[in-house]
């Protein structure tokens, strides 16, 4: 892939990926199941017990990162040449994406396109990846930023940036982005005017806007990525078709840092400016009590002040952000906040300091393998310092084994089986009975012979079967998701209360219920009910929420609608699995599935979607990616082995269903 379609092109996989086995069950291919095992991103699991960490600071002088002046008095062209040739690894740096990239950079505003053309040119990097390069920060980071306050009233500003880009952009290779290779790049720049300090950040070299800044005596400023249910592609891809009224929030922290000279000017712009994806900017002035997380929309914004106190900090003293909004709890897979909180709860307002921040910006979870720089700001002094972070193996390791390998060991295949048979009796919404199939021929793997002429379900699926809860809330959300393909704005609120409305109905089921207390059992959800939502929410919409697929979208209605309504282009079975009495329960097939063919998948016949659902939670979160034994037995049949196969996609340091299969 080497064109900027990557990110329909990504999602597109995993959003038909996850969509389509809500319903339907096998429909995707080794290649991609392969492409999402391979991802090799760190999850973080909030250890309840923090251990915060003491006397961090200082770290080596190795460590310090070096600085470089940008002389904002020559053209933009030229700005960047003396770094740029120092770090002139062209090789190194990301030797990819040509073709489209230099068509958005054409669009991108002044200074900036001037100073990306200097960079190109000097380092001999192509326009398209420096651009890619400088565009991806809008989306693909995660931090942890810190403002405390002294008991003096000074103000201090820390931040971690930690770096959870992957992209499956080159299938075969998609290590090219690593933490790894960007600590070598990142600088601290000394932008002047005069000969004087107008403002200072820490960058990557070749990244041109700013993610951690500060204008001495006046403000201190960090960006941290708010994953929102808006969809953070929606806005740049509104760039991309021709809006362009936005900002790129890195460009708008440089201009604030250029052009505001107070903390109540940056404070205003920053509130006030139409962005192309929501973020959270973290800003901190010169004064007592001048601190704020401005949670932003593309429009909106919510100011959160110091001194305030919310549900989620109650120290007046303080604020942390994280990659989460401040009115909610962090989900229990990355919670950095809590650990955050309490250290600096800790510490005590007496100690705040530079290095107190240091110290809670160096404990685990807070502090992990993503992290690149630490940044600590005294906007008063204009101290300003950054350090290159590494965390060490193999106390880091603990941290990143996902929460279901690390207690799956209680989980006997004895277990398994008996809770899957247990699923299986109670499946009352399942149609094992109303299905009529017409299998006709056998075919073989990998056969593009249209074997069967005539539908497999022979009657279709009988109206009565679609129109039982967890069926028909399924469908009205593919409904609602396909009614809106065609619009820009790709997760509406509506299609948000869908998706609700379905978890809804499923949890109102005895098997979600029953699959519940089985996980809460084995250690492997929490006991309430709301947070279980959450996490099957998130596991399996996580993605969906951010996606903009078109592609997505017709693989869908090609798979799942048309399975749906019984008119599935079947080509004919390769094997068949018989679950007890009545109709098969699994069948093995060829398909065509989004113009893609599959020369090997397998459905599940019958079963509801809340039995669907339920056992590949249960095996996702119980033995992910690999086997999980499943016992199947319908209506009172000889009870039947089969294995269920998960791939966990890890996506932003979060964990999402990949992909979910049986296989006999
Ligand atoms: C947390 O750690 C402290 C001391 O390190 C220990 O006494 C306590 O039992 C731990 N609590 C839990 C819940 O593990
Ligand atoms: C793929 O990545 C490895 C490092 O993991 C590197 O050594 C190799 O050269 C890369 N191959 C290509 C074709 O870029
Ligand atoms: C910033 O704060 C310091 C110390 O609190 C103070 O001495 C200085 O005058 C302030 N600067 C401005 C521009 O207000
Ligand atoms: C999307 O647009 C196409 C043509 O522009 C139209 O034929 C189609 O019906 C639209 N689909 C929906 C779901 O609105």
């Amino acid at each position: 892939m080497k064109s900027f379609s990557w990110i329909p092109f990504f999602m597109s996989h995993s959003l038909s990926t996850i969509l389509a086995f809500l319903l339907i069950t096998c429909v995707i291919s080794q290649s991609w199941d392969q492409e999402f095992n391979d991802q090799n991103l760190l999850t973080y699991s909030f250890s309840e017990n923090v251990t915060c960490a003491e006397n961090e600071y200082p770290p080596l002088s190795s460590d310090r990162v070096p600085t470089y002046i940008i002389n904002l008095d020559l053209p933009p062209k030229l700005r960047w040449s003396h770094l740029m040739a120092d770090k002139k690894e062209s090789g190194k740096l990301f030797p990819l994406v040509d073709k489209y990239l230099p068509l958005v950079a054409e669009t991108l505003p002044e200074p900036y396109l001037s100073e990306l053309k200097g960079i190109a040119e000097i380092s001999g990097i192509e326009l398209g990846e420096i651009t890619l390069y400088n565009i991806f920060y809008e989306v693909f980071t995660l931090c942890t930023s810190v403002i405390s306050q002294g008991a003096d009233g000074k103000i201090y500003h820390g931040r971690n940036l930690d770096f959870g880009l992957f992209l499956g952009w080159d299938v075969k290779n998609h290590t090219w982005l690593t933490t790894e290779a960007l600590r070598p790049l990142v600088v601290e720049l000394d932008f002047q005017r005069g000969g004087q300090t107008v403002y200072k950040s820490v960058n990557f070299a070749g990244y041109i806007g700013v993610l951690t800044g500060m204008k001495p005596q006046r403000f201190t400023l960090t960006l941290d990525e708010r994953f929102s249910m808006e969809g953070g592609f929606v806005g740049i891809i509104r760039w991309l078709l021709g809006d362009r009224s936005s900002n790129w929030a890195g460009f708008l922290m440089r201009d604030v840092l250029e052009k505001a000279d107070s903390y109540h000017q940056a404070l205003s712009t920053l509130t006030t400016s139409k962005l192309l994806a929501p973020v959270y900017f973290i800003l901190a002035g010169n004064a007592t009590d001048q601190g704020v997380i401005i949670t932003r929309g593309r429009i909106e914004a919510d100011v959160l002040s110091m001194g305030r106190g919310s549900v989620s900090q109650v120290s007046t003293w303080f604020l942390v952000e994280t990659n989460y909004d401040h009115w909610n709890q962090p989900p229990f897979f990355d919670d950095r906040r809590t650990p955050a909180i309490q250290c600096l709860d800790k510490m005590g307002r007496e100690t705040a300091s530079l290095s107190g921040i240091f110290n809670v910006l160096s404990t685990k979870p807070v502090f992990n393998k993503l992290t690149t720089y630490t940044c600590l700001m005294d906007v008063s002094t204009g101290q300003f310092e950054s350090w290159i972070r590494v965390c060490p193996e193999p106390s880091c390791d603990t941290i990143d084994i996902s929460a279901g390998q690390q207690r799956s060991i209680d989980v006997t295949d004895d277990a398994l089986l008996e809770i899957s048979r247990r699923l299986y009796s109670m499946d009352v919404n399942g149609a094992y009975d109303q299905l009529e199939l017409n299998l006709q021929s056998k075919t073989s793997s990998g056969s593009r012979v249209d074997k069967a002429p005539l539908p497999l379900f022979k009657n279709g699926v009988p109206k009565d079967v679609l129109s039982r809860p967890t069926y028909a809330k399924l469908l009205a959300l593919f409904d609602n998701y396909l009614a809106s393909v065609n619009e820009t704005e790709l997760v509406t609120p509506q299609e948000k209360a869908e998706e609700t409305a379905f978890l809804d109905a499923v949890f109102g089921t005895s098997v979600v219920k029953a699959t519940h207390q089985f996980l809460v059992s084995k250690g492997l959800a929490e006991s309430s009910v709301e947070r279980f939502k959450e996490q099957l929410k998130n596991i399996w919409f996580g993605l969906y929420q951010r996606a903009p697929g078109k592609q997505g979208s017709s693989g869908f209605e090609h798979v799942f609608l048309e399975e749906a309504k019984g008119d599935l282009n079947y080509l004919g079975y390769t094997r068949v699995l018989s679950l007890g009495k009545g109709p098969v329960g699994l069948i093995e097939l060829p398909m065509k599935y989004q113009g893609v063919f599959k020369p090997h998948s397998t459905l599940m016949i019958g079963s509801s979607p809340e039995l669907e659902i339920a056992l590949y939670s249960i095996c996702f979160l119980a033995r992910p990616d690999t086997l999980c034994p499943i016992s199947g037995q319908i209506n009172n049949g000889k009870s039947t082995q089969y294995k269920i196969q998960t791939f966990v996609s890890k996506f932003h340091g979060r964990q999402f269903v990949g992909s979910a299969f049986p296989t006999f």
